[in-house]
């Protein structure tokens, strides 16, 4: 049972736990012929699903979810709203951040600063050989349009699993005119990385293992693995480089 719990992504265990605090407090006031306002009602299933959550290991700040989900629930439902704008919101958070809930990697975005750092961990121009970068999930395609501007002599691949910052950056490669810069819909773990010298991702700690892996795999000698902030847990890279932003965001360079 537990080694099952642990292979759900946290949001479908975190929903489970909400589920079965709601069912118990349904239980537990038919039990006790309680008349609780609802807020209260409320208030307590969160408390019982913090409870259930810590019980299940879930993060930290999952706990504090689990603690105002239903209570917000029920306050937002008190402005009655038009069912419509609940629907409208869902919609969009579904096409901007698709399957966060599965992959734990939502989108938000590398620096100015990390840009203008990656200019410098590009391979040195030479005349007769361009190389490939790719940016293993794109999101609205600022790394690749600005590393295709200062850097003519490269191909700059992207590729994104999100819809709405897929279609952003197609249209930004599109209707800005790069012409060395492309980004495809789909799963980073269906790209092939022998095809690229240079690979760059600003991902999670979650699936920075499983990626390592991967470049180990696929990388050719003498290519670059560059992550934007997250490590790899017993894999020190070559090379750092600190930028000067709003996080001090780090990246971690792997000569393969
Ligand atoms: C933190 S954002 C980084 C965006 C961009 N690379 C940057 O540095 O500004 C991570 C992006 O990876 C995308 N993503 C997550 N898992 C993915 C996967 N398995 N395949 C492709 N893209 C993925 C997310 O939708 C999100 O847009």
């Amino acid at each position: 049972m537990r080694s099952l719990i642990a292979k759900l992504p946290p949001s479908v265990i975190a929903l489970l736990l909400q589920a079965a605090a709601f069912a118990g407090m349904l239980l537990f006031s038919r039990a006790t012929a309680m008349r609780m306002p609802p807020l209260l009602f409320a208030l307590m299933c969160g408390v019982l699903a913090t409870a259930l959550g810590r019980i299940a290991g879930l993060a930290k700040w999952w706990l504090l979810i689990q603690l105002l989900f239903v209570p917000a629930l029920v306050l937002m439902l008190s402005l009655g709203l038009p069912p419509n704008f609940f629907l409208i919101v869902f919609l969009i958070l579904l096409v901007v951040y698709w399957s966060t809930f599965r992959t734990q990697v939502p989108l938000y975005l590398s620096s100015r600063r990390i840009w203008e750092a990656m200019e410098l961990l590009l391979p040195p121009p030479t005349p007769d050989k361009n190389f490939t970068f790719i940016d293993l999930g794109s999101g609205i395609g600022g790394v690749l349009t600005h590393l295709a501007v200062v850097r003519q002599d490269g191909h700059f691949f992207g590729v994104e699993s999100a819809p709405l910052p897929y279609l952003w950056s197609w249209l930004r490669i599109r209707l800005g005119g790069y012409r060395n810069c492309q980004v495809q819909w789909g799963s980073l773990w269906n790209c092939d990385l022998l095809h690229y010298d240079v690979v760059f991702a600003y991902l999670s700690p979650v699936p920075m293992d499983e990626l390592w892996q991967k470049a180990r795999r696929e990388m050719r000698p003498g290519t670059v693995f560059i992550s934007n902030t997250f490590a790899v847990a017993g894999h020190p890279p070559q090379q750092t480089f600190t930028v000067d932003d709003l996080h001090h965001s780090t990246l971690y360079i792997w000569h393969m």
